[in-house]
């Protein structure tokens, strides 16, 4: 029996390429997993309405860890075309399955490095190595929203809110869509912790909460609140605040300032985008999704539709989520020597993609990490 199970879901698009490449290099370096295939993606939105299939949670119920590659998803309208004609007019409602999948199995945790390997032609600077912790659950992706808004929750709105909602008085309801963006005190808490634990055990001086509480006073507030009371656990690292807005600005200034980050899930999505343009892009940005009892590791980047089937992509970012996930299953000398190859291929510039202003394919860069492992 393999010493691991292994969920594999490549999804679509160049999700594909980049997992068929991570496998060259897990391969290579003697991985001993029992890869265990999960559906999931637009194929399953097309013909079951349903793009996380229930036989996809149930497997992943029983593995140690998954690997994830990369979803199409599209606006409502577009979705609901793309249903087999049985399927269309049903009322079923596409929801991103990545998004789904954190809830289902309360991966809470986003954790996304962004290191500047040295010889990377696209490094905004050398040397950048920061981390990103983005809470994975709650705020704008909890799905709790309306369009039109019922009635029910405007007469709350306005008792709760006289003032604020006199601007809506001539507006209908039909004319009216409310996001709520939700947290809690909990979600707050762990995903602060896990920030400062890692910052600890990895020797990170600073770690950044970055949110809005002047103007998102309740939600931005509270995480603020609860990062301040946990910094005071970790003496030796200190706690920075800085609003979303001018992290932005700092980051493109001053990044090598940075260290780790924490932030709510729809802020820390878009402060995460930002950090792997400074380290190379898409192409370079690992995550993994973790909770308590499974984790799931994947490349920030989409599926790429106008890239499918060219083997043309950048497979790195998948091959260093596969690293963390060597990293969480403790197979901590495996994953040293995989990013070191990373490292490596980089360093020397031989083997460039095209997003490297090279001409290498997929399955040509996941070669030569292999050969280096
Ligand atoms: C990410 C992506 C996802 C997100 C999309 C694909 C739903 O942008 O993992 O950062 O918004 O979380
Ligand atoms: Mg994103």
């Amino acid at each position: 029996m393999a010493k691991y199970k292994i969920g594999w879901m490549p999804g679509d698009g160049v999700g594909v390429d980049v997992m068929d490449a991570t496998r060259i290099v897990l391969d290579k370096l003697g991985f001993d997993a029992e890869y265990v295939p999960g559906d999931i993606g637009w194929e399953f939105w097309k013909t079951e309405a349903n793009p996380l299939p229930d036989r996809t949670i149930e497997m992943l119920n029983n593995v140690d860890a998954a690997l994830f590659g990369a979803i199409t998803s599209l606006p409502k309208e577009e979705a609901e075309a793309a249903l087999i004609p049985e399927l269309r007019g049903t009322g079923k409602v596409y929801r991103s399955p990545i998004v789904r999948l954190r809830q289902e199995f309360n991966l809470r945790t986003n954790l996304r490095p962004c290191k500047a390997y040295s010889g990377n032609p696209l490094n905004f600077k050398d040397g950048l190595d920061m981390v990103v912790f983005r809470q994975n659950t709650e705020g704008l992706y909890m799905g709790v929203e309306w369009h039109p808004l019922p009635q029910e929750v405007r007469d709350v709105m306005k008792r709760t809110h006289p003032a604020q909602m006199r601007v809506l008085e001539e507006t209908a309801n039909e004319d009216i869509a409310v996001s709520t963006r939700i947290f809690t005190r909990k979600g707050c808490q762990q995903i602060v912790r896990d920030a400062f634990e890692y910052a600890r055990k990895f020797g990170y001086k600073t770690v950044t909460v970055v949110e809005k509480p002047n103007v998102v006073r309740e939600t931005s507030g509270l995480m603020v609140r609860e990062a301040r009371k946990i910094a005071k656990d970790y003496p030796g690292i200190d706690l920075w605040e800085t609003n979303i807005d001018a992290m932005c600005m700092w980051l493109i200034k001053n990044p090598e300032q940075y260290g780790v980050m924490v932030s709510s899930n729809m802020f820390g999505d878009i402060l995460s985008d930002l950090c792997a343009q400074l380290v190379g892009g898409l192409g370079f940005a690992c995550s993994g999704n973790i909770g308590d009892k499974v984790a799931v590791f994947e490349p920030s980047h989409g599926s790429a539709p106008k890239y499918v089937g060219m083997n043309k992509v950048n497979p790195i970012a998948m091959i260093l989520s596969a690293k963390m996930m060597l990293d969480y299953l403790g197979e901590i000398d495996m994953a040293k020597k995989l990013e070191g190859a990373v490292a490596a291929v980089i360093a020397e510039g031989k083997v460039r993609t095209y997003d490297m202003g090279g001409t290498s394919t997929t399955t040509a860069m996941a070669e030569a990490i292999a050969a280096k492992c």
